[in-house]
């Protein structure tokens, strides 16, 4: 979205200072958007910031981690004195570990549901009060097509974004009456960072190498155009828009076909 539509509005965005989550921060601060950027890694974060701020958008840079419920209240603490509300929340923080379902060790297996179910449920549990206090506000958790169906290698990942569609769900149905939009965006295969450790262990357990592994992947998209971050943060913003007011409890696939249901 060009221009002012979502000017004023005071947005979080989660693991913002790498991939999907920073092509969101920039395009809800080129919409207008003041942004408080979320993420373990203060310098992606605070490096970002300064991108931000060049679009004309008030920005803060929080070093979060959303698995840990004392440094989450603490960063909307933080942004809530800054910022004074929270319209917008991008559940967006997600880590993959892929291995076979029999070696998956319970510290990966706690990771991701760490990470991934407990950080949104964490973040949409502080947030939520102070919404229902605005009477409004959108809330969009970032799942996956492997929040929809399994994938080979997968088995842990893909549970831990089921669950977020069913948190999305629930959240959409109980606080609809406070007008309170919630959705799960599920992104297909977009090439970020998250993908380094992947590609390297599946190469091991398949036997190939990662460029070949993405091949295959890229191979998949009936649209076969490269799948970029920006690609998800426009559907980000338009659900936070005026276009995105009738719209609730969805899980919207951005993946160019990859997957149609
Ligand atoms: N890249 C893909 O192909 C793809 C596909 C479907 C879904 N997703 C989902 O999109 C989201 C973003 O993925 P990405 O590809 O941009 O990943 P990424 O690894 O490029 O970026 C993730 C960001 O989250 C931050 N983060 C990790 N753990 C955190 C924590 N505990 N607290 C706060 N921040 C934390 C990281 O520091 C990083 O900046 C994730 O939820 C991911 O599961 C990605």
């Amino acid at each position: 979205m060009d221009g002012e539509g979502l000017s004023g509005r005071k947005a979080v965005v989660s693991g913002a200072g790498n991939g999907i989550g920073r092509a969101i921060s920039l395009a809800l601060a080129g919409a207008g958007a003041d942004i408080a950027l979320w993420d373990i890694d203060a310098g992606s974060a605070e490096s970002l910031s300064e991108e931000v701020c060049a679009l004309g958008s008030e920005c803060i840079s929080v070093e979060t981690d959303v698995s840990d419920s004392y440094a989450v209240e603490r960063a909307v603490s933080e942004t809530v004195r800054r910022f004074g509300s929270i319209d917008i929340l991008v559940n967006n923080a997600g880590v993959c570990i892929v291995n076979r379902f029999l070696d998956t060790g319970i510290d990966e297996f706690n990771k991701m549901m760490d990470v991934n179910v407990k950080g949104a449920y964490l973040v949409c549990k502080a947030v939520l009060p102070l919404m229902c206090s605005q009477g409004s506000g959108r809330i969009i958790n970032i799942s996956s097509v492997a929040g929809k169906r399994g994938y080979e290698y997968y088995a842990i990942y893909s549970a831990s974004k089921f669950a977020v569609i069913g948190l999305t769900q629930s959240i959409a149905a109980e606080f609809a009456p406070c007008g309170i939009n919630a959705n799960a965006i599920c992104p297909g295969t977009v090439h970020t960072p998250l993908w380094r450790e992947p590609l390297e262990k599946l190469g091991k357990i398949i036997g190939k190498s990662p460029d070949e592994i993405w091949e295959g992947y890229m191979g998949d998209i009936p649209l076969g155009r490269p799948q970029m971050p920006e690609d998800v943060a426009e559907m980000a913003v338009f659900l936070c828009g005026d276009g995105g007011r009738n719209i609730t409890g969805q899980a919207i696939n951005v993946c160019g076909g990859q997957q149609v249901y």
